[in-house]
């Protein structure tokens, strides 16, 4: 057990992100409900034991609209645009709401995004992964994250929801400027600017969807647009944006940090490629193990709650950190050790409750196809520099490599 001081806790460092797991046991164990500051000087309260991660899920206390917790002068203080269009693409979607618009916002694509609807998309993904890794064969070398697990989840949820192919680079950098900035303080002036232009690209899609409908998402959105309040434009922009941004930048990091969890651990590797049908539990111990998402979205105490000994009051942050809860002994056997064969497993990857993750089914179809193939066409995968050596991408949310170098024999 590390020693340090609760007020040492700095989760905006980098060394604490190359491995926040050792500063998470630590909460876990001496300060399980925390109160931290942000790099702006405002507070949230950080939570770490998967009991507590669970309870704070299923309790509708702890809402997600800002404005059904906050009281007006909360509201000023946080001095935010709330009344921009950017803001609004940012925050009006059903992961920023709470019932009924959350319940509302949620029914209109819930339908497309079923286990039984997703599984139809297997062998277009599949044959995605196979066309991505054919023009990788032969070069020996790749960036796993830039050449293969970036434009895998791109190109399925941009089909589904019908974004030209020429758009993805353009997409990919409007996405993670917004993922790295939110949560580490106001919405700085690059931000706003990624946020107006995606905004911009979105309201272009949408009307051109409107005047030709296709069969794609987008239009079926759209067409719902006059059909008694269902959607109104705003919402439509704040759904398109989430569904992009929720459906490739976690699915990235769940293809890379899989991978990097294998290549770290040979034996686990060898079974894998030796039982490809294992992919399923695998996939399960990649999120578990190293999880893409790291920490929920921020909720908002509704009224004053008494919590685990700590008294939060109405209007105040907490962010339930999916990573710690998904590492506690109290949880999880041996939760340090990758083991994809993990008989129990009942991790919190995807979030609970209401805002249980919609696209839970897809990531994992992406995440299985992805890697198995992977370990199939290049059966002697490794990497291409010392692990001290990778780059984590910064903010509290994500938890993703900047890039993954890796070789392979040419065949
Ligand atoms: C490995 C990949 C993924 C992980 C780890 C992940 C994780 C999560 C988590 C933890 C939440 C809940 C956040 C909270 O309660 O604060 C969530 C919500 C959500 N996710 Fe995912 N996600 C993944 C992939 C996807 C994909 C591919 C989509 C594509 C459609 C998607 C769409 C959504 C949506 C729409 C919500 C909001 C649901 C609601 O508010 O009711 N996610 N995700």
């Amino acid at each position: 057990m590390m020693t340090m001081a609760i007020e040492q806790v700095d989760l905006f460092s980098p060394a604490f992100k190359a491995n926040p797991y050792p500063t998470y046991s630590w909460l876990r164990e001496n300060g399980p409900v925390y109160r931290a500051t942000l790099p702006d000087g405002q507070t949230m309260w950080v939570v770490t034991r998967y009991a507590d991660v669970v309870a704070v899920f299923k309790d509708e206390r702890f809402v997600k609209d800002f404005r059904n917790a906050m009281t007006s002068a909360q509201i000023e203080e946080l001095s935010l645009p709330i009344h921009s269009r950017e803001f609004r693409l940012l925050t009006g979607h059903m992961l920023s709401s709470d019932p009924a618009d959350h319940t509302r916002l949620r029914a209109l694509v819930s339908k497309g995004f079923t286990p039984r609807r997703i599984e139809q998309l297997r062998p277009r993904i599949q044959q995605v992964a196979d066309d991505l890794l054919a023009a990788l064969q032969e070069r020996g070398e790749m960036d796993l994250i830039a050449d293969f697990a970036f434009p895998l989840p791109m190109i399925v949820i941009s089909e589904l929801l019908g974004i030209p192919e020429a758009d993805h680079d353009q997409f990919r950098d409007w996405s993670s400027t917004i993922i790295n900035h939110l949560g580490s303080g106001p919405l700085d002036p690059e931000t706003m600017a990624a946020a107006q232009a995606f905004g911009t690209y979105l309201q272009q899609l949408a009307r051109a969807r409107r005047a030709a409908p296709t069969d794609d998402l987008i239009s079926a959105l759209v067409a719902t647009e006059g059909q008694g309040d269902q959607l109104n434009e705003d919402e439509l922009l704040a759904m398109l944006f989430l569904l992009i941004v929720a459906g490739h930048e976690t699915t990235v990091n769940l293809i890379g940090n899989g991978v990097l969890a294998l290549l770290q651990h040979p034996d686990q590797l060898a079974k894998l490629r030796q039982e490809p049908a294992l992919i399923a539990g695998a996939i399960e111990e990649f999120l578990r193990y190293d999880g893409s998402v790291e920490t929920s979205t921020f909720r908002y105490a509704r009224e004053d709650i008494e919590f685990r000994g700590q008294h939060i009051t109405k209007g105040e942050r907490v962010l339930v950190v999916i990573a710690a809860a998904d590492h506690d002994p109290e949880q999880f056997a041996q939760p340090e050790d990758l083991d994809i064969m993990r008989a129990i497993n009942r991790h919190v990857a995807f979030g609970q409750g209401i805002h249980y993750c919609l696209g839970a089914p897809l990531a994992r179809l992406e995440g299985q196809i992805a890697i198995n193939t992977l370990l199939r066409r290049l059966p002697t995968l490794r990497l291409a520099v010392d692990d001290k050596l990778l780059h984590w991408r910064p903010g509290l949310l994500m938890r993703g490599l900047y890039a993954l170098p890796v070789a392979y024999d040419v065949a």
